[in-house]
């Protein structure tokens, strides 16, 4: 029985992505009781509009980031700020307030990406979502950390490490907040 569910946004769409062989890692990594799933609609939501209707794929979304006891968001940097596709998705989020109170991980993987580091810090803030001091890591010069499609460096390794349990334990932690309450 899978007790814990984890859901993952990634912010890059390119098919041999860096983010992606990160975020499979971690799936790999994951233990037994967690259900680690890579939400897979980011390049077909509509742009964020703001009107009243939810487009299907919107609420797909919110759905699925609602049944998650925690998300773990991993995303290069562009142009010095926050991939387009992943703001758009978390502008979605803004009215429906399912990242309200939610542990979230964040993963900055990208040359530099201090910059989209930090904004998506704010955004998540924005957002009133949990990102505790442990879940949150930049690995910078992703490229020279993977090797034949996988993480090869020993630190990077040790730090994925320590942010999946930090996400696996707040999402724990709030499911079981979440349980004492009803
Ligand atoms: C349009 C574009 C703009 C970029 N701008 C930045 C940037 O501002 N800062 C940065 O750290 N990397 C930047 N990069 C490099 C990305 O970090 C690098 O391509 C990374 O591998 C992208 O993540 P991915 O491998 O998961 O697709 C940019 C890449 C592209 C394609």
């Amino acid at each position: 029985m899978k007790e814990i569910k984890i859901l993952a946004l990634v912010g890059s769409l390119r098919a041999t992505s860096s983010n992606h062989v990160v975020v499979k890692h971690l799936a790999r990594l994951a233990p037994d009781e967690v259900d680690f799933q890579v939400y897979d609609g980011m390049g077909k939501l509509p742009l964020f509009d703001d009107s009243e209707t939810t487009p299907p794929a919107v609420q797909d979304l919110r759905d699925k980031l609602s049944a998650a006891d925690g998300i773990l968001i991993c995303t290069p940097e562009y142009a010095f700020g926050v991939p387009g596709a992943l703001k758009n998705a978390l502008d979605w989020t803004v009215s429906s307030a399912e990242l309200v109170n939610k542990p979230v991980a964040l993963i900055t993987a990208s040359t530099g990406g201090e910059k989209a580091h930090a904004a998506l810090l704010y955004i998540l803030e924005a957002l009133s979502a949990r990102v505790a001091d442990d879940a949150r890591l930049l690995i910078s010069f992703i490229r020279a950390k993977l090797k034949n499609g996988e993480v090869s460096d020993g630190d990077t390794l040790r730090a994925l490490n320590t942010v999946l349990t930090a996400i696996i334990r707040e999402a724990r932690l709030s499911k079981a907040e979440a349980s004492s309450h009803h």
